[in-house]
């Protein structure tokens, strides 16, 4: 891996002191955080924002770990996320299980879902165009861990779930009024089935 004999390198000794220091460092902070957790001091309160910095490390943890855990996502052949067909299958499951966190096409947030860290919009280019096709699938199917972020792979199969992805890569750039159209449609459809098959997905 790394040349020892490059200056830039550290020697041995001082990489095992530098790992040592991190180490000593890690323990005392993950010691302050359970002592204050003991102690009740800590707030977990979702209006008490973290600093800037840890605000940034967990943010920053979070997208390493979903791209680490993403490369094992194999796209199935067939499944192609800007088939307009393909994500308009997962209109009940956005509108439903998604949109009161995420915000749709003419349809912000429910202003109520006040969570922290607080769900991004997804109808913005930025938001959905900073991840891959695999890493949007692994979110959606895994979700985020003390998030809110919900994962949808313990109740859904795989092809409802690339749906769905499919359905976020290409919300950016759908229009509001085909949004309501096609909620409306599924409204429809939803009212004509019997009680007994009221939840489908
Ligand atoms: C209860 C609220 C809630 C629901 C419902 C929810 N999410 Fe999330 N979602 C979150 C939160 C919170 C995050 C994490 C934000 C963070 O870590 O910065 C998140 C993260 C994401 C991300 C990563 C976006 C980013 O910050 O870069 C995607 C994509 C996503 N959700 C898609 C979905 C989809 C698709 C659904 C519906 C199947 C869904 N979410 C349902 C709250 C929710």
């Amino acid at each position: 891996m790394s040349n020892q004999n490059t200056p830039l390198v550290p020697s041995r000794p001082q990489r095992q002191t530098g790992r040592r220091a991190a180490l000593i460092g890690g323990l005392t902070l993950a010691g302050a955080a359970a002592l204050s957790l003991g102690a009740g001091a800590y707030d977990v309160g979702v209006t008490a924002p973290h600093s800037k910095p840890t605000e940034w490390a967990l943010r920053h943890g979070m997208e390493l770990s979903v791209r680490n855990q993403a490369r094992d996502v194999k796209i199935p052949s067939g499944v192609d996320l800007r088939d307009r067909a393909l994500a308009e299958r997962a209109i009940g499951h956005y509108s439903v299980a998604c949109a009161q966190c995420h915000g749709a096409p003419g349809h912000p947030a429910a202003p109520w879902m006040v969570l922290y860290p607080a769900p991004a919009d997804l109808t913005e280019a930025e938001t959905v165009s900073r991840w891959t096709d695999a890493e949007l699938f692994w979110i959606i199917e895994n979700g985020i861990k003390d998030t809110g972020m919900i994962a949808l792979g313990p109740t859904h199969q795989a092809q409802d779930i690339w749906a769905v992805t499919a359905f976020v890569r290409q919300l950016p750039a759908m229009e509001p009024g085909h949004y309501h159209e096609l909620v409306t449609r599924y409204q429809a459809q939803r009212a004509q089935m019997a009680p007994t098959s009221a939840h489908s997905h």
